[in-house]
C-alpha cells in the first residue's frame, strides 16, 4: 500500500468496535478507534449472553461505522482494505461483524481479510499510545514471548518473527480473566469481574498480614500450562467458611488481594520459566487482563530482577481490551507479508470468509 485506508471491524464478544487506519510509505496511523461497550446490558445477567450480544452488534455497527469514518475524515469509497475478526469468539457475535464486512467488501469490491482475535491482541503492542502510530518498533525484537491473558484465553506464545506463533503453554480449564469474573460473582462484585476484583485488591492494606491463603495451581508442573478453575473453587470454599464475612469490606479486600496475587504469581512464574528455556529478546503482555496494574508492575519487576537482558514491552492500558485498532494493526502486518497472488485472492473473500468459534492462532 502507498497511501491507503484500512477499515477494521471487531465483534467477537460483547464490544462492537470499528477503526479506520491510514498508511503511507512511512507509517500506519490510527485515525479513529470506536468501541461501543455492552457491559451494562450483560451485567444484569452476570455474564455475556451471546444472542443479546449479536442483537446489540446489529444495532451498533452502522452507527459506529459512520462515526469512525467521520472522525477519520474519510468515506467508504476511499477504503482500500477491510479487516474483520473471524474467530475465536461467540459465533452469533462473530457472524454480525463478518457478514457486515463481507457485504461491504462485495458492494465496494474491496479486498477483505479475516484476522484472528488473539493475533489482534498481540499486535496492539505495536501501537504507540501517544501518536496512535504503528511502526516496526525497535524495542520489540524477535524472538519474543507473549503472555496472552484474556476472558477466553491464557496462553504463552513464542513468536520467532512477525505472524509466526507457537503456543508453548495454555490453560487446561478456565482462562485467567474468566477466573477473575467468576470470583467477582462469588464475592457479589458484579460484572465484568477483573476490574472489580483488582479495585478491591488495591484496598487491601499490604502492611497487614493476609490471613487467607489460596493455592498457586500448576506451579510445580513441568510444562508451561496453567489451571485457574481450582483457584476459583478454593476462593468459593474460603467464603463458605463464614458467609457473613462477604459483608465485611476489609475481608473482601483481603480475599481479592490473595486471589489476584495467586493468579499473578503463577502467570509470572510460568512466563519466566518459559523465558529461561526459550531465551526471547522481548516479553510482551496482551489481552484484557493485561490492564491489571499489579500484573504489569510485578512482571516488569521480576524480569528486571531475574532476566535483566530481556526487554519488557508494555502496551497502552487503553488498548488491552477488545478494540478494532488492534485488528487493523494485525491486518497491516498480514497485508505487508502477502504475495501479489495472495492479495488478489482477498477480493474473493466476500464469499469465502468463514467464522470459527475456536479459530487457532
Ligand atoms: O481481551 P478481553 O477484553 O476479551 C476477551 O478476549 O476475552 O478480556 C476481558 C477479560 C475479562 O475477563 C475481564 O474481567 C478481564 O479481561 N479484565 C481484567 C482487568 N480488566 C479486564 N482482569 C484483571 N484485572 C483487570 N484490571
Ligand atoms: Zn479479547
Amino acid at each position: 500500500m502507498s497511501s491507503e485506508y484500512i477499515l477494521a471491524i471487531e465483534t467477537s464478544c460483547d464490544d462492537t468496535a470499528i477503526a479506520v487506519l491510514h498508511s503511507d510509505n512511512k507509517c500506519l496511523k490510527i485515525l479513529s478507534n470506536k468501541v461501543s461497550s455492552q457491559t451494562e446490558i450483560h451485567a444484569q445477567w452476570g455474564g455475556i449472553v451471546p444472542n443479546l450480544a449479536a442483537r446489540e452488534h446489529v444495532k451498533n455497527i452502522p452507527i459506529l461505522l459512520s462515526s469512525a469514518l467521520s472522525e477519520a475524515k474519510t468515506s467508504l469509497e476511499k477504503i482500500n482494505l477491510i479487516a474483520v475478526t473471524n474467530g475465536p469468539g461467540l459465533i452469533p457475535a462473530l457472524l454480525v461483524g463478518t457478514n457486515f464486512a463481507k457485504t461491504l467488501a462485495y458492494v465496494l469490491k474491496k479486498p477483505l481479510i479475516g484476522i484472528n482475535h488473539i493475533e489482534g491482541h498481540i499486535y496492539a503492542n505495536w501501537i504507540d499510545k501517544t501518536t496512535g502510530e504503528i511502526q516496526n518498533l525497535d524495542d520489540i525484537q524477535f524472538p519474543l514471548l507473549c503472555l496472552l491473558v484474556s476472558g477466553g484465553h491464557t496462553q504463552l506464545i513464542l513468536m520467532k518473527d512477525h505472524l509466526q506463533y507457537e503456543i508453548i503453554g495454555q490453560t487446561l480449564d478456565d482462562a485467567v480473566g474468566e477466573a477473575f469474573d467468576k470470583t467477582a460473582r462469588i464475592l457479589n462484585l458484579g460484572y465484568p469481574g477483573g476490574p472489580a476484583v483488582a479495585q478491591q485488591a488495591a484496598n487491601f492494606k499490604t502492611n497487614l498480614e493476609n490471613k487467607i491463603s489460596l493455592p498457586r495451581p500448576m506451579l510445580k508442573s513441568p510444562d508451561f500450562n496453567f489451571s485457574f478453575s481450582g483457584l476459583k473453587t478454593a476462593t468459593l470454599y474460603e467464603t463458605k467458611k463464614n458467609p457473613q464475612s462477604l459483608k465485611d469490606s476489609s475481608y473482601v479486600a483481603m480475599i481479592c488481594h490473595e486471589f489476584q496475587q495467586a493468579a499473578i504469581d503463577v502467570l509470572i512464574f510460568k512466563t519466566l520459566k518459559a523465558a529461561q528455556k526459550f531465551n526471547p529478546q522481548t516479553i510482551l503482555l496482551a489481552g484484557g487482563v493485561s490492564a491489571n496494574l499489579q500484573l504489569r508492575k510485578q512482571l516488569g519487576e521480576a524480569i528486571e530482577k531475574k532476566l535483566p537482558l530481556i526487554a519488557y514491552h508494555l502496551l497502552p492500558v487503553s488498548l488491552t481490551g477488545d478494540n478494532a485498532a488492534m485488528i487493523g494493526a494485525a491486518a497491516y502486518f498480514r497485508w505487508q507479508k502477502m504475495t501479489t497472488a495472495e492479495k488478489a485472492q482477498t477480493k474473493n473473500n466476500w464469499k469465502k470468509l468463514s467464522t470459527n468459534a475456536n479459530l487457532k492462532i
